[in-house]
């Protein structure tokens, strides 16, 4: 056998270090409990597992009934916001070894919406307020090739074209837990988004639907969303933007 082969013989990998995690997780089976309780498991994990690694983890080998909802595993689809150790977050992108594990990590639905089971909120209210704003490109006249765009009137909307609408921005949102009517910072990050687009010409419509009394004026800019966006999109700005925009009456 020649050295060339010799050198090219795989590795064996080194033995990952493992760690034990306590998660304390809010559940609540709507056919059997009155209101929700806490849980703990306690789970071996390693490396860069994530919070929805543990989740998986006692879903596959403790506890089948635990619900939750996934899907990417990856920060793109926006389907795992939860509350972990009281802050909005993907479980997707939270690695447990970024946690305090010398105490439990408590996780819990996003608050706001009405809770369905465990970790599963409905999210109808949500999905409602951004139909509203009617988050599309509306424009009159169908051109023979494309809408040509420069990179500044590009840029001028770049933020809020990355919502994956995961909803941590809405459901972290005082004024939206206290009154269920508020569009929510998501509905308004998703009108900026055509607002302050150029090939757009719906901008004065969902001004005047976002000047309504449940629109932007219900932001009392506590920058919970800004805090809460896994995506750091600006969430504040771009609803202060939109207020600007509401008083001069056009983008
Ligand atoms: S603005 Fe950020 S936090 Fe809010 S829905 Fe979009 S991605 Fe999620
Ligand atoms: S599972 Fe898709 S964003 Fe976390």
């Amino acid at each position: 056998m020649s050295t060339a082969v010799l050198e090219n013989k795989p590795t064996v990998p080194e033995e990952v270090p493992t760690f034990t995690a306590t998660l304390i997780i809010r559940r609540f089976d709507p056919e059997v409990d009155a209101e929700p309780r806490w849980e703990d498991f306690t789970v071996v994990m390693q490396g860069t597992d994530r919070v929805l690694d543990a989740l998986h983890k006692i879903k596959w080998e403790q506890d089948a009934s635990l619900t939750f909802r996934r899907s990417c595993a990856h920060g793109v689809c926006g389907s795992d916001a939860m509350r972990i150790n009281g802050r909005n977050r993907l479980a997707c992108k939270t690695l447990l070894k970024d946690l305090d594990l010398s105490k439990p990590v408590y996780v819990e639905a996003i608050k706001g919406l009405p809770l369905e089971k465990d970790l599963i909120v409905n999210m109808d209210p949500f999905f409602e307020s951004f139909k509203e704003v009617q988050p599309f490109l509306i424009a009159s006249s169908k051109p023979e090739k494309e809408r040509l765009q420069s990179p500044v009137e590009r840029a001028r909307f770049d933020d809020t074209t990355k919502c994956i609408l995961c909803a941590a921005c809405t459901s972290s949102c005082p004024v939206f837990w206290t009154d269920g009517q508020y569009f929510g910072p998501a509905a308004i990050v998703n009108a900026h988004r055509f607002i302050f687009d150029s090939r757009d010409e719906g901008a004065s419509v969902r001004l005047d639907i976002l000047n309504d009394k449940e629109g932007v004026w219900r932001c009392r800019t506590t920058f919970n969303c800004t805090d809460a966006c896994p995506r750091g999109i600006q969430v504040t700005q771009a609803i202060a933007e939109v207020k600007a925009a509401v008083l001069r009456g056009t983008p």
